[in-house]
């Protein structure tokens, strides 16, 4: 996980990710979705998460960005609150 990262939302998102294709995944949680880096993490120490699926089907993608198995969801989102979305995450590795 990035330090500088912020909890884009606590819940995760349900994505279709198809087989084979490498996807880059927003750590910072900045990019207009939260799902997919656009170029916002510039100036922090965050880089995208590029990732690559065996099998077409939705995944949960965590947007707390606090997750063990970034990018997909451990259930971490459960412990933010609705009023701390969109601040500095409180896991750090
Ligand atoms: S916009 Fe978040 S990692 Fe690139």
């Amino acid at each position: 996980m990035c330090k500088d990262a912020i909890v884009f939302n606590n819940k995760p998102k349900g994505v279709r990710l198809e087989a084979g294709v490498e996807y880059h995944i927003c750590s910072c949680g900045r990019s207009e979705s939260g799902i997919f880096c656009d170029g916002s993490h510039k100036g922090t120490s965050c880089l995208p998460k590029a990732v690559t699926v065996e099998k077409t089907k939705p995944y949960l993608i965590c947007l707390c960005k606090t997750s063990k198995f970034f990018p997909f969801c451990d259930g971490n989102h459960s412990y933010y609150k609705d009023d701390e979305v969109k601040k500095g995450i409180k896991f750090q590795d």
